[in-house]
């Protein structure tokens, strides 16, 4: 007999299958920073954040396992037991001298990062306005904090003013949370307009830079570089993306750090992250420090693919191309799949419904005939 717990996610999943919603593992062997294995098969990869290929990179890989030989495989309990190990000192330092802020806090992810800051700092009778399209991480850690959550329109500051207007004065703190690159379609936030309503109406900021650190900005310093005049209370970013490994990171002023190492409940109450991860962070820094050309490579290659498509000009390594219907994103994810490309489909509720699309992600790594070759596998595909 069916007991009627599993009897209920067998419904809940016909249900999404039913309507091309439900997702699957797939084992995937990512062979180095471009191609993958799948079902025996080789890819050529273009969904892959490794945006600088530097998950495989020599010096990241040696960093990692020089720490796993001296630190261990694990941190062995939360940082502020015993976990703390030295390497996130120096890592928290570097990150904190490239943001141009007093002092950064490592987290595990960065969806425990935005989970755990947002809290920290927001609570019951506060207001937190985000962008619709922020990271579902933002919206959690928003949620978690118990105040009030509003949407404004993506990017649009007259809608954000508005709510601002409207909301702002019945709210005892209020914090505006953004993407710097937003992670699905790859467009900017106009930080400096945001920044200059976050100032006008005493509101803190935070923008999410998981996509920005390595690839934007002069020498891939992130979305806030793009716009230096902007100020950023809250400058959160992951290790998961251009540098190739896994972890996040915050950096603020020395208080807010210190209130977020004390209270933060993801940085609190979870193991610390195993210090090879922070020393691959180190390594993978230094290389986008000595590397420009390299750094250059995502965007630069981005453009190519849109300028040859005539879509709107990448202003990051992350291109969408918006198909509409789950069930028609995923069939052409799968024709490119059998030309040997993998451009995973994005389907609900990562991405607003009707707006099912295949999300590519250049690296420096892709040569100019791999985009090439992408592009006349995708003409005549999507409309
Ligand atoms: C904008 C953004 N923020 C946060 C995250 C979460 O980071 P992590 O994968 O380290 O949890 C992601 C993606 O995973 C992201 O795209």
């Amino acid at each position: 007999m069916t007991d009627s717990l599993t009897a209920f996610a067998a419904e809940k999943l016909d249900q999404l299958e039913t309507r091309s919603l439900r997702r699957r593992l797939v084992p995937t062997d990512r062979l180095d920073g471009l191609w993958v294995e799948r079902g025996g098969r080789r890819l050529l990869s273009f969904s892959c954040n490794d945006y600088l290929n530097l998950s495989h990179h020599p010096a990241v890989k040696a960093a990692a396992m020089a720490a796993v030989e001296r630190y261990g495989a694990g941190a062995g309990a939360s940082r502020l037991v015993t976990g703390d190990h030295p390497v996130f000192g120096e890592l928290e330092a570097r990150l904190a001298a490239l943001k141009g802020k007093q002092a950064a806090c490592v987290f595990g992810s960065g969806y425990l990062a935005n989970a755990g800051i947002i809290p920290t700092v927001m609570g019951p009778g506060d207001l937190i306005l985000a962008d619709e399209l922020a990271h579902a991480c933002i919206w959690s850690g928003a949620q978690l904090s118990g105040a009030t959550v509003l949407a404004f329109r993506h990017n649009d500051m007259a809608d954000l003013a508005q709510k601002l207007a409207a909301q702002r004065g019945a709210a005892a703190r209020c914090l505006i949370a953004t993407d710097g690159v937003f992670s699905m379609d790859g467009d900017l936030a106009p930080l400096d307009a945001v920044s200059s309503l976050a100032r006008a109406n005493d509101a803190w900021l935070l923008v999410d830079d998981a996509h920005g650190l390595g690839v934007v900005g002069p020498g891939g310093a992130g979305a806030g570089s793009v716009y230096p005049t902007a100020h950023i209370d809250l400058s959160m970013g992951t290790f998961s993306k251009a540098l190739g490994g896994y972890g996040a990171y915050v950096c603020a002023s020395a208080p807010v750090i210190d209130l977020i190492k004390t209270r933060a409940r993801t940085f609190v109450y979870t193991t610390g992250l195993p210090p090879a991860n922070a020393a691959a962070a180190l390594a993978a820094l230094d290389v986008i420090a000595d590397d420009p050309d390299l750094v250059a490579g995502p965007l630069a290659n981005a453009r190519r693919f849109t300028r040859a498509l005539n879509l709107p000009e990448a202003t990051s390594a992350v291109v969408p191309i918006m198909i509409g219907e789950a069930d028609r994103a995923l069939a052409v994810a799968q024709v490119l799949e059998s030309a040997g490309f993998l451009a995973v489909a994005i389907r609900p509720p990562t991405v607003p419904a009707g707006t099912a699309r295949l999300r590519l992600a250049f690296t420096a790594g892709h040569t100019a005939r791999d985009i090439d070759g992408l592009m006349s596998a995708i003409v005549g595909l999507v409309p």
